[in-house]
């Protein structure tokens, strides 16, 4: 293999335009594909800033030509050459360096390549097990490059922007208290405290409120979290936040503050800046009317109430739903009345996915009304709920029963799947929403008890503290998320900073004043030595820079992310470890268990 010795690296491939013509560079970079036409060999040569066509002409290279013949794809090589226009004929729209070429006249290989699992190109359909193997070479790709270079200039932006307000980035430990809260905790055995454990941060969460007590006033950070909970396509075991607070704010302040840097995130990474101000709506008209607290409101297709046409009737379904305390409501899928029967059937499999028992329908075809309940409503009920749907001939009623919550969830579910199923979602749209006034807790059937929606340092609006012990579930909270098309991208309240109503929250969620002093003890003291009122919030920074990057998973904006199974198919994390390790950590090994198990 050859070296760079004595030779400079003047360009880089994608740089090179017209401006440069007749110009003598070196480049560097890999072989991304090679055109042997008999005595004049074409490389593409790539490197991160893009891609230029090489030209290896014998008549010119004389025996090195030789060299050129054995060149394959992810070669690492290294070319001096002269820059010059390609012919009118030969210009390559596609390419952004197309009309020009390097005319090679000195050729190094640095290092040969195996040939890649898959080729180095975009829009390539590979499994992304295979991806994931091979990541550098799938990073390789400048479709991913792309990606990556954009996650660099969003953080550098914010970064830019919270130190022009007046933010300090402080970091904090990586090694907590595991505090029981949210996701369950990732732990890390104390070799030098025996069967003590640390846990991974959730968030800086605690960390951060205590930095307010120290009187940092505002701080952020770009900070890496832990939780162990079940992997969807924008959840990742590890991911990062940019975790933000402040002192003496109130709402208003922070919703500001956080509007006006995505707003310049938009503006300077992906030169699409958004409409100010964002729409704002509360969490109660957001389950009302999308069924969803991140709603994506690029399409309609509202839920519509039509409990009331319903109820007193025979039809057992809805009247027991109704009288129960439950509703019923639909939503409008225009123009699909004449949905076939397959998919009707399909689309009740896919409410009761969501925890609806099924799903009812109106057809308002051409023909007539087609409903599984036709015979147990008059013509007029199905006519009142055309006119007060909107229906119009042609149309579509998608119609579930059940308490609130269960609607809420399976037909903002089905809604979603209705717009993309009909084209409704366009893709090149961004509608950001802020939703407010969260409730404070909610009823985790699971565990019969109230839990915190946000976590238990959220601040109560001030006029439903009266409620905490008599009826939780009226409470709202001074919390609110940020929405981008139906994702939450990031979310944060105001907190509490009196002892008093902090102690009024751990009890509506059953903690004990001693469960709250061994899980928050620290905390609460910290609290107890001036506290101001403070609040914040933290982003999904893998989420926002998905959206920005316009894909669907979080995967394509992390450089090493991990499987649905939370493995590192690369490296091969999570491994087993030695019995030595576990021996130095007092982790009972496999080989003890195993014992103890005889013996018994
Ligand atoms: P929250 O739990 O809402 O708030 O998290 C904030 C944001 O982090 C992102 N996020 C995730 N992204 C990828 N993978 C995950 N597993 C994951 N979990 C969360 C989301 C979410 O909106 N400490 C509070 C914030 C505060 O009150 O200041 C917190 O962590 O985009």
């Amino acid at each position: 293999m050859e070296t760079l010795e004595g030779l400079k690296r003047t360009h880089h491939c994608g740089q090179l335009s017209d401006g440069e013509v007749g110009q003598s560079v070196v480049l560097c970079g890999w072989v991304s594909r090679r055109r042997d036409h008999g005595g004049l060999i074409f490389v593409d040569l790539r490197d991160r800033s893009g891609y230029v066509q090489v030209v290896y002409d014998e008549a010119q290279l004389g025996e090195s030509f030789h060299k050129a013949e054995t060149l394959r794809n992810e070669f690492v090589i290294a070319v001096a050459g002269n820059v010059r226009s390609r012919s009118a004929d030969t210009v390559n729209p596609k390419m952004e360096t197309g009309t020009i070429e390097v005319v090679c006249t000195e050729l190094r290989i640095l290092n040969k390549a195996k040939t890649p699992p898959f080729y180095i190109q975009d829009d390539l359909d590979v499994d992304e097990m295979l991806r994931l193997k091979y990541r550098y070479l799938d990073l390789r790709r400048p479709e991913m490059q792309k990606n990556l270079i954009l996650r660099h200039r969003v953080t550098k932006l914010m970064r830019d922007y919270f130190d022009r307000n007046g933010f300090l980035e402080i970091e904090t430990p990586m090694l907590c208290k595991s505090t029981p809260e949210g996701a369950r905790d990732f732990l890390v055995p104390s070799r030098l405290n025996p069967c003590k454990w640390y846990a991974l941060p959730q968030s800086p969460q605690i960390f951060k409120q205590i930095l307010m007590v120290a009187g940092l006033e505002r701080y952020f950070q770009i900070v890496r979290c832990f939780r162990d909970e079940d992997l969807r396509a924008d959840r990742q075991p590890e991911f990062t936040q940019l975790d933000v607070e402040m002192s003496f704010v109130d709402q208003e302040t922070i919703l500001n503050i956080m509007e006006d840097l995505v707003t310049e995130l938009f503006d300077k990474a992906c030169h699409d800046r958004p409409q100010q101000p964002f729409l704002r709506m509360t969490w109660d008209e957001t389950m009302e009317r999308y069924g969803s607290d991140k709603p994506d409101i690029r399409f309609g297709m509202e839920l519509q109430n039509i409990s009331e046409f319903l109820k007193g009737s025979d039809y057992k379904v809805f009247t027991s739903v109704i009288e129960n305390g439950g509703q019923v409501k639909c939503i409008r899928v225009d123009d699909y009345a004449d949905i076939p029967r397959r998919e009707l059937d399909g689309l009740v499999d896919y409410v009761k996915q969501y925890g609806g028992k099924g799903m009812a329908w109106i057809q308002y075809s051409n023909e007539g009304i087609k409903s599984p309940f036709k015979k147990f409503y008059s013509e007029e009920t199905f006519e009142a709920i055309r006119q007060a749907t909107g229906a119009k001939t042609g149309d579509l009623l998608l119609i579930v029963g059940d308490k609130p919550l269960v609607v809420a969830q399976a037909l903002g579910a089905l809604r979603l799947e209705m717009g993309r199923r009909r084209g409704l979602i366009d893709p090149d749209k961004r509608c950001f929403l802020w939703v407010v006034d969260f409730p404070m807790f909610e009823y985790s059937e699971e565990d019969k008890r109230w839990k915190a929606m946000h976590h238990p340092f959220t601040a109560p609006r001030e006029e439903d503290v009266q409620y905490l012990q008599s009826d939780p579930g009226r409470v709202k909270a001074n919390a609110y998320d940020m929405v981008l098309n139906g994702v939450e991208i990031g979310g944060g309240s105001l907190r509490i900073y009196n002892s008093d109503l902090q102690e009024k929250v751990f009890e509506a969620i059953g903690l004990t004043p001693e469960e709250a002093r061994a899980k928050f003890g620290f905390m609460m003291d910290a609290f107890e030595y001036g506290t101001p009122p403070h609040g914040g919030i933290a982003f999904g920074l893998d989420r926002l820079v998905m959206l920005m990057a316009k894909r669907s998973s979080i995967r394509d904006v992390i450089a090493f992310p991990k499987t649905q199974s939370a493995s590192d198919v690369m490296s091969q994390a999570p491994s087993e470890v030695e019995e030595k390790q576990l021996d130095e950590l007092y982790v009972r090994n496999r080989a003890i268990v195993k014992k103890q198990a005889e013996k018994e």
